[in-house]
């Protein structure tokens, strides 16, 4: 056990982040429309090369002039192995407003990297005079990612949020999937002559949700590549959510509202968690750690479950 106290990551909604390409402008009022929590304006891998500066420009226009509402804004830059990535945090951090909130920093592999992104930022900040800090998001999707997630985890004040990005995670693991995320076909155990199909991201998002855990961020599920497969995504969603991911990428609108029903604590989950703390503060009153509610088991860590889905529940709803 440990003396320490395990630290609250930040209080924002997180529930679905939804992605378009810095190169694509008509995407951003819609974006800015819609019902995802988070926005993510991308420079990285949906912009070809021959449009990195444009979308830059883009993207930096459209965070001065669209109304963002309540959304947490981000920007996803390109990765430390590119020669893009000095020139995004540059160009807009120096020329977008208070209005962005956050940088997200793909295909992390070591504490180092953030660390390189954070002397950036924080010069940027103060040769501007930038008042709110930028906070940090990384994408767990390299074998050094998962292997250093930890490092990584801490290695930042502004560090809020982790997701997996499956695609690029699965081929640096040199796993044989084109499959971007969900059920993978050759990932079976056989039971007699019946297939049991298992979850090969679980292990890696397990690994992410302790190092989020340990170090007050925020887990995240990353993108659902089949948008025509909503039961896919609901499954993945669920999956994610019940291992304590708060929320997952939508890559296509039609995945906002399937990402916002799952991480959104149900009426029935509030209402039982609510049941299992008034039967637990009769069982304190009578002086007992321990009681029975619906015919199993409650006691004292069953108060930190419940608290865990009734404040999700109050956080959301504001
Ligand atoms: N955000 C907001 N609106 C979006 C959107 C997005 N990411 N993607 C599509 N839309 C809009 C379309 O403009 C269209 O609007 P309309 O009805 O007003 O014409 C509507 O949703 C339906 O779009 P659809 O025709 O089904 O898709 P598409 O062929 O235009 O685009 C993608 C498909 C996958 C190319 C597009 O959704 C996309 O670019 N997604 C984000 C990709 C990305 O950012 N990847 C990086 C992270 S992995
Ligand atoms: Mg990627």
């Amino acid at each position: 056990m440990s003396f320490r106290l395990q630290p609250t990551p930040v209080a924002r909604p997180n529930r679905c982040q939804l992605f378009g390409p810095g190169s694509n402008t008509k995407l951003f009022a819609k974006m800015a429309a819609s019902a995802a929590d988070v926005v993510n304006l991308d420079l990285e891998d949906s912009v070809s090369p021959s449009d990195k500066d444009s979308a830059r420009a883009n993207v930096i226009e459209a965070i001065n002039t669209i109304d963002w509402g309540t959304k947490t804004v981000s920007v996803r830059i390109n990765g430390l192995d590119t020669p893009y990535w000095y020139r995004d945090v540059v160009d807009v951090l120096e020329q977008a407003g208070d209005r962005l909130d956050q940088i997200m920093i793909p295909k992390v592999g070591c504490a180092g990297d953030i660390y390189a992104v954070d002397a950036l930022v924080t010069a940027i900040e103060r040769a501007k005079g930038r008042t709110k800090p930028i906070s940090f998001e990384v994408i767990i999707e390299s074998a050094a990612g998962i292997a250093h997630v930890e490092e990584i985890a801490a290695a930042s004040p502004r560090m809020q949020a982790m997701s997996l990005g499956a695609a690029d995670f699965a081929a640096s693991m040199g796993m044989q999937t084109t499959g971007i995320g969900g059920t993978q076909e050759n990932y079976y155990m056989l039971h007699g002559e019946a297939r049991h199909y298992s979850d090969p991201w679980h292990w890696a998002q397990t690994a992410i949700v302790a190092a989020c855990r340990t170090h007050g961020v925020l887990p995240v599920d990353g993108p659902f590549g089949d948008f025509s497969d909503d039961e896919g995504y609901r499954a993945q969603a669920r999956r994610s959510a019940t291992l304590g991911m708060v929320g997952k990428w939508a890559i296509h609108p039609k995945q906002i509202a399937l990402a916002n029903e799952v991480f959104t604590p149900s009426e029935e989950a509030v209402a039982e968690a609510r049941e299992i703390l008034a039967a637990m503060k009769d069982a304190t009153e009578r002086g007992e750690g321990a009681t029975v509610y619906k015919g199993r088991l409650v006691d004292i860590a069953s108060i930190k479950q419940a608290e865990v889905i009734v404040k999700q529940s109050e956080m959301i709803a504001g």
